[in-house]
């Protein structure tokens, strides 16, 4: 029926006309290059706009709707996109946050809640999720992702198409999800975003390509290509990409749109004028043209000139049309314009009440020298640059939720806490002392407080309100511009003007927690070693206040384990513990020997390694049991293990299981995760955790990419970290 549909179409249309389904313009709310196009109103009568993206309210949309149903010569509604990366209006943690919860319902759940929002308020397309594998935190957009791991950022992928797209994106409170940057973008050159990758292939498709193809496999409608140049031909204009793998080696039968202005910014990777990079782009396999209308203004000519033929044109346009039929758009092109339900919907109660418990989930307990929970008595004097700034809780890329009213810290604890404790507050620094560096960081108009008056007065004027605490929460880090898109960094230390404060408040004597705001693994060594306690709440979300007061007051035992290993210093990134094992490598325990794999100055050793994070409570691992020592390749292996929570406190325990392949046809990482259960056990209680292992799970591309389990030896460790594991051997026999 559908096919049928569009055929007819088709055969209506005008050239020009299906060359305008191809232009997807911005409705300038959050833009993050230049804006192109111009009479956007005259555009939509004249058949030249297929979507818009980046405009929201239901009478904004059904304006622009309109304009395109009623005036224009074949009526083809628009497809409405926005970046909901991590909530709506209600804003959840930062995608890397959400990662740091291992919890894949409650993953779903956000995206769940942010397609009922969003689709309330009229979209119907968001760009997301975006799954890109960082292992360089320089990379501002590593804050986007689910981290550095395959596994996890894979099984994440599928949980958010599922919560988005639903079990049918034809309903009006499903959105069409997208997933991006396809490919590699996380991996580009020392963490500068936009810049160039050089890759193996079978490093691509053992560890970068399988999160796009899970969320693909889960049913993800559209894709983005990314920016980068992959092995010398970017992703937009990259035919092996768009078309030999995902077209004819995925079968992906979806919407293929680019990055913003991603065709244009080909004239400076140097593949050609606007005319030849538009042309490229199609041919490559691009259907849409994100805000740089090199499509709209070019293609005509180029088909006249024979340098595309109608036959791309054509594929290109259908896939835009498919998407805009499976959504419903031509049964009802006002299916996301009730203002009725986006007043119902948006930002309701228990949106926000499931806001507040995915941040504290979220949050991440890295030391704890037996100074939290904290006591509800007493006064708490909470002293930082980001303890007062609302407009920093949302996190980077969240252009719908509502800055200027969501509460800070601060807020958010006097409501979570009411009269049961008093706090007192100062910003104790400025976020940096360079000025300049703080504006560079500051998107969309994003700004968080500054004194420019004598940094050692305003330390003094801090201690001065701290005096009469009991207890002292810095609330330090990153804002939340300073990491995101354009937002790289050499430096991972919290900047120096906050390190003084920090010093200053731990020189009182009191007991001091560092409530980590950041956006990427920081460097942190010198904090762990002389703060007592230390919680990274990330960006949490529009209810962070309130659910950090949850955690540091013991409401909820924290539980979030760490996407991204956290380096002791810079200069060891890229640092991710399913690294290759080297013909030299060290000694188990030691940390430097001549002519082995390592530094002189730094042990090879993370700070907090991948999957870390401690909880008010205490777990025990026992011993692997395994049902067998060996497997054939139609049988699987049962891993058990006892897990006793043997501490004080009822909590969440993330059990990560990891194999390695000790002997290949090519070589294979020391540790890969496989699997894992978040359990909950009441205080003293055992539970005995089983996993299943199967030849799909020992299974790599090789040199050939034949996916393969090869027979031999394997290790399997479990742990509550990638670090500290149990370990136990088993064989994959032919
Ligand atoms: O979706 C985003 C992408 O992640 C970065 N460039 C802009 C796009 C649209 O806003």
């Amino acid at each position: 029926k559908m096919n049928q549909f569009i055929d007819g179409l088709l055969s209506k249309m005008t050239i020009e006309e299906k060359i305008g389904q191809l232009n997807l313009v911005t409705g300038g709310e959050a833009t993050t290059g230049s804006v192109v196009s111009t009479d956007v109103e005259g555009k939509i009568k004249a058949g030249n706009i297929g979507g818009i993206f980046s405009m929201s309210s239901p009478a904004k949309i059904r304006k622009a709707q309109e304009l395109a149903v009623k005036e224009s010569r074949l009526g083809i509604p628009i497809i409405f996109g926005m970046d909901v990366i991590h909530g709506y209006k209600t804003a959840f943690p930062i995608p890397l946050g959400l990662a740091a919860t291992w919890d894949m319902p409650l993953i779903r759940q956000t995206a769940r809640i942010s397609a009922v929002e969003a689709t309330a308020d009229g979209i119907n397309w968001t760009f997301s999720p975006m799954v890109d594998i960082s292992r360089d935190p320089r990379w501002g957009r590593i804050s986007e992702g689910s981290g550095e791991d395959t596994y996890l950022t894979s099984r994440i992928a599928k949980e958010m198409v599922l919560g988005y797209q639903g079990d049918d994106v034809s309903k009006n409170n499903t959105l069409l999800a997208c997933v991006k940057h396809f490919a590699l973008y996380g991996a580009g050159e020392a963490g500068r975003d936009y810049h160039s990758t050089d890759m193996s292939l079978h490093r691509m498709y053992n560890e970068y390509l399988p999160p796009y193809k899970a969320a693909l496999e889960a049913g993800a409608m559209s894709v983005m290509t990314s920016f980068n140049d992959i092995n010398g031909l970017p992703a937009t204009a990259n035919r092996w990409l768009l078309t030999d793998l995902l077209r004819n080696e995925w079968g992906f039968k979806g919407l293929v749109v680019t990055d913003y202005t991603a065709v244009n910014e080909l004239i400076d990777h140097g593949l050609g004028d606007l005319q030849q990079v538009s042309a490229l782009s199609l041919q490559a396999g691009v259907d849409m043209d994100m805000v740089g209308e090199g499509f709209l203004t070019t293609l005509k000519k180029s088909l006249e000139e024979k340098r595309v033929t109608e036959v791309d044109i054509n594929r290109a346009v259908r896939y835009v049309l498919e998407a805009k039929y499976r959504l419903g758009l031509f049964e009802d092109p006002y299916r996301y314009c009730d203002e009725q339900r986006a007043k119902k919907e948006i930002s309701k109660k228990e949106h926000l009440v499931f806001a507040r418990e995915a941040a504290a989930k979220s949050f991440v307990l890295l030391k704890n020298d037996q100074i939290l929970p904290l006591k509800k008595t007493g006064t708490v004097a909470v002293i930082g640059p980001l303890a007062n700034t609302g407009a920093n809780m949302p996190g980077t890329w969240s252009v719908s939720a509502d800055h200027a009213n969501t509460q800070s810290l601060v807020e958010g604890m006097r409501e979570a806490l009411g009269s049961k404790i008093k706090i007192t507050t100062h910003l104790g620094s400025n976020l940096t002392d360079d000025k300049a560096l703080q504006e560079r960081a500051t998107m969309f108009g994003r700004t968080i407080p500054r004194d420019e008056r004598d940094p050692e007065l305003i330390i003094a004027e801090a201690l001065k309100t701290a005096e009469s605490a009991d207890v002292i929460v810095a609330a330090l880090g990153e804002s939340s511009e300073m990491s995101g898109e354009s937002s790289s960094r050499t430096d991972l230390n919290i900047p120096a003007s906050q390190r003084r404060l920090l010093e200053a408040l731990l020189n009182t004597g009191k007991p001091v927690v560092l409530v980590l705001f950041t956006g990427r693994p920081l460097t942190l060594t010198w904090e762990h070693e002389h703060v007592p306690a230390i919680l990274n709440v990330w960006f949490g979300g529009t209810e962070a206040g309130k659910a950090i007061a949850d955690v540091l007051f013991g409401d909820i035992n924290p539980s979030g384990k760490l996407p991204a290993t956290f380096p002791q210093n810079v200069g060891q990134i890229p640092l991710y513990y399913s690294h290759k094992n080297t013909g030299r490598p060290l000694a188990e325990g030691a940390w430097f020997q001549k002519f082995r794999s390592n530094y002189l100055d730094v042990s090879n050793e993370p700070l907090y390694p991948f999957g870390y994070g401690l909880s008010y409570s205490t777990f025990e691992y026992g011993d692997i049991i395994l049902d067998k020592k060996a497997i054939k390749r139609n049988e699987t292996l049962k891993v058990s293990i006892d897990l006793k929570n043997t501490g004080n406190y009822d909590g969440e325990e993330v059990v990560q299981l990891y194999i390695r392949d000790m002997v290949g046809s090519i070589t294979r990482p020391v540790k890969e995760l496989k699997n894992f259960q978040k359990v909950f056990l009441k205080k003293g209680e055992s539970k005995r955790i089983d996993f299943t292992i199967s030849e799909e799970d020992l299974k790599f591309y090789d040199l050939q990419l034949k996916h393969i389990a090869e027979p031999g030896a394997f290790k399997v460790f479990i742990g509550g970290n990638s670090r500290d594991v149990k370990e136990a051997d088993f064989e994959l026999t032919d």
